[in-house]
């Protein structure tokens, strides 16, 4: 007889390797990069302050985080020849392909190796992070008919990325709603966009392909798209008095609720607080209570009668919405984020690397022989 075997279907609770980037515990519903609750950080630190710490795994010193500003804010440019394949783009296409295969390109113009001395990874990881944003923004004026906003040199990440893309910068609440939301997103373990970008640079593939292949994973609504899909869900529903009814429907329809539910967060998304708080003070600067109170009714219900609790896209699709960014481009913002988790875990990988192969079982059928094609 056959033995059986186990299958853990989605890779659900399976621990593949050790990482000492970030640790999700979902009893507590916390969340900490290399040691600092996410909290934490979001109150005391700026974005570029994280994504040191996620890459060199301390804190900068005043001066080191100034060097690191330095050194991040003068590789903002594009080359000319990137603009050409930007300006190329059908101007319907997703944000989350343009940016994919901008990265891509970037990786076209040097000849990089997996496996590589960990100074050189980290050159590329600082180019992907500090052009990303104009990628990004490139893309969405131009889609939109706009001229292109060259970075500025003078400004944070989040207000460089903020002025590229609306041509000023916003308020200061906003430009730190918007900071905390890329604190937030910017790193979370073995989720699968960061799996994907560890498979490939475990079979010693370079960085530039590990993070196409990450992007590709996160523009999923089961991941990452889950944010354009919680806004247009919100749409959708147009009016808090509509709320319950819409989720009446979608229960009796089978459907998912989009910013529901996560793989290891059963009892609540340790980040949503912090992100509810920078959502109700965009509310209060726009003067639009609407997408809060449409929310409120969702949760309450999901709650009572699923115990199924909000994720980070919950409340950061409506955020975004309030900040004026058109819905496709809510995943390629946490793509301008993820970049620093994924870049650490492809180092983390190189580090320490062994070819990540799982195994299948079989169903198909038996073994038979190839039959001339004249008899089939
Ligand atoms: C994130 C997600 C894929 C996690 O899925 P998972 O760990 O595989 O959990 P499961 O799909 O096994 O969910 C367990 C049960 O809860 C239900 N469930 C989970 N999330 C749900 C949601 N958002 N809406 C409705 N039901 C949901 C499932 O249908 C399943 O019910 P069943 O046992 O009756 O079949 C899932 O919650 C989801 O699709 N959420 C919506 C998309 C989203 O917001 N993604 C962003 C994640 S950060």
């Amino acid at each position: 007889m056959a033995k059986t075997t186990k299958i853990f279907k989605g890779l659900d609770g399976v621990v593949v390797d050790e990482t000492a980037i970030s640790q999700v515990m979902p009893r507590t519903n916390s969340l900490t990069y290399r040691g600092y609750a996410v909290q934490e950080l979001c109150e005391r630190c700026c974005f570029e302050e994280v994504a040191y710490l996620l890459w060199y795994g301390e804190l900068p010193t005043r001066y080191q985080l100034s060097n690191f500003k330095k050194n991040e804010r003068r590789r903002r440019k594009i080359s000319r020849n990137h603009l050409a394949v930007i300006q190329r783009f059908p101007k319907r296409a997703h944000p989350m392909d343009t940016i994919r295969t901008s990265v891509s390109y970037l990786g076209t113009t040097e000849i990089a190796w997996g496996g590589e001395p960990a100074e050189a990874d980290m050159e590329r990881s600082m180019n992907l992070f500090s052009k990303i944003p104009t990628m990004i923004a490139t893309d969405y004026r131009l889609r939109k008919g706009k001229r292109r906003i060259e970075p500025r040199s003078d400004l944070s990440y989040s207000e460089n990325f903020l002025y590229m893309c609306f041509g000023r910068v916003p308020p200061r609440r906003v430009v730190k709603a918007f900071d905390i939301s890329l604190i937030l997103y910017a790193e979370h373990s073995f989720n699968a966009s960061t799996f994907a970008t560890r498979v490939v640079t475990s079979t010693m593939s370079d960085i530039y392909s590990s993070v196409t292949a990450g992007i590709g994973a996160l523009k999923g609504p089961l991941h990452g798209g889950a944010n354009e899909a919680v806004m247009n869900m919100l749409l959708e529903i147009g009016h808090p008095d509509r709320a319950e009814a819409w989720l009446r429907d979608a229960f009796r329809s089978k459907k998912v609720v989009m910013g529901f539910g996560h793989r290891v967060y059963k009892w609540g998304d340790s980040r949503v607080p912090t992100m509810r708080g920078c959502l109700e003070d965009l509310a209060l600067w726009k003067n639009d209570h609407k997408w809060i109170e449409i929310e409120d009714v969702l949760e309450k219900i999901m709650a009572e009668e699923k115990k199924i609790y909000p994720n980070l896209d919950y409340p950061a699709g409506p955020a975004y919405y309030m900040m004026g960014f058109d819905i496709d481009m809510y995943t390629p913002i946490f793509v301008m984020s993820r970049i620093t988790g994924w870049t650490a875990h492809c180092m983390e990988q190189n580090a320490a690397n062994r070819l990540i192969r799982p195994l299948s079982s079989y169903t198909g059928v038996k073994q038979r022989r190839v039959k001339p094609i004249a008899k089939r």
